[in-house]
């Protein structure tokens, strides 16, 4: 006698139902798609490079000869040689006025004033009035506390960043009027309108730049130097000790 079949279910329990089999549709061709099938038909390889393409290929390196292969290569590449070429433009341009000074004759780089050596150089000042300039002024500080005590500060400054910053910190503060600057350098400066000249230099370039000041000063005016003195020149006053010691100096005196 046949044994009555168990009717096969499915995963929860009941009678397994013949499933559906899927027709394959295709979707409309739209024009586009058509356009493309019939170029891709006629040149599997993709249209033949054009000349921007060579030297795109030549300068970026990018070695597939197929349009498909280098297309994304060709414009990631790109990208990226651009986005490295530009950021070391970029630095190049930040970065130079800052180390530039390193290959000068004199190299005078830029080290800022101690908060003791800026109150050392205006106690040596005290009682003094007019027109003040600092040569190498750098991020301004001197310039600012000098139009703060009244002077008609002046900053003459190579590097063009600090000069720029410099100008927009006073306009910030509201000295923009007492405190100015000006990218020039120091050396082709004619400094004889100044009443009070403020230099923290190096030692190398004090030689001459006192023989420079010598030629240019009035009776009337006074030099500040910070952290090293001139080498001829017998101070009137010294302020501070250590690095924020300043020599005051009456040259024509
Ligand atoms: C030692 S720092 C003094 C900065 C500022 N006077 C202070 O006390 O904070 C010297 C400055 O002189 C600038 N400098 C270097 N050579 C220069 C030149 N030939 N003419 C003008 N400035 C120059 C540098 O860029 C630097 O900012």
């Amino acid at each position: 006698m046949a044994m009555p079949q168990r009717p096969q279910t499915n995963d929860i329990g009941s009678p397994a139902l013949p499933l559906p089999i899927p027709k394959e549709v295709s979707p409309p061709a739209c024009d586009d798609c058509q356009r493309l099938q019939t170029e891709m038909a006629a040149n599997p390889g993709g249209p033949k490079m054009n000349t921007t393409g060579w030297i795109l290929l030549g300068i970026t390196g990018v070695g597939s000869t197929k349009r498909t292969d280098y297309t994304p290569d060709l414009a990631s590449s790109l990208l990226s040689h651009l986005s490295i070429g530009g950021s070391a433009v970029a630095l190049t341009v930040l970065c130079g006025p800052f180390v530039t000074p390193a290959l000068r004759k004199v190299c005078l780089p830029y080290v800022p004033a101690t908060t003791a050596q800026v109150e050392n150089v205006f106690t040596a000042l005290k009682g003094r009035s007019g027109s003040l300039v600092d040569i190498g002024s750098g991020d301004g500080r001197i310039v600012y506390a000098g139009a703060q005590r009244g002077f008609r500060a002046h900053g003459i400054e190579l590097n063009p960043w600090l000069v720029l910053f410099a100008q927009l910190r006073a306009r910030r503060w509201g000295l923009n009027r007492s405190a100015t600057f000006a990218r020039q350098d120091l050396w082709q400066s004619d400094l004889r309108h100044f009443d009070n000249v403020v230099i923290f230099g190096v030692q190398e370039m004090m030689p001459q730049l006192e023989a420079k000041l010598d030629r240019e000063l009035s009776v009337k005016s006074c030099v500040v130097a910070c952290r090293f003195p001139f080498p001829n020149w017998k101070p009137i006053n010294v302020v501070g000790e250590g690095i924020d010691t300043v020599w005051l100096y009456r040259p024509k005196t």
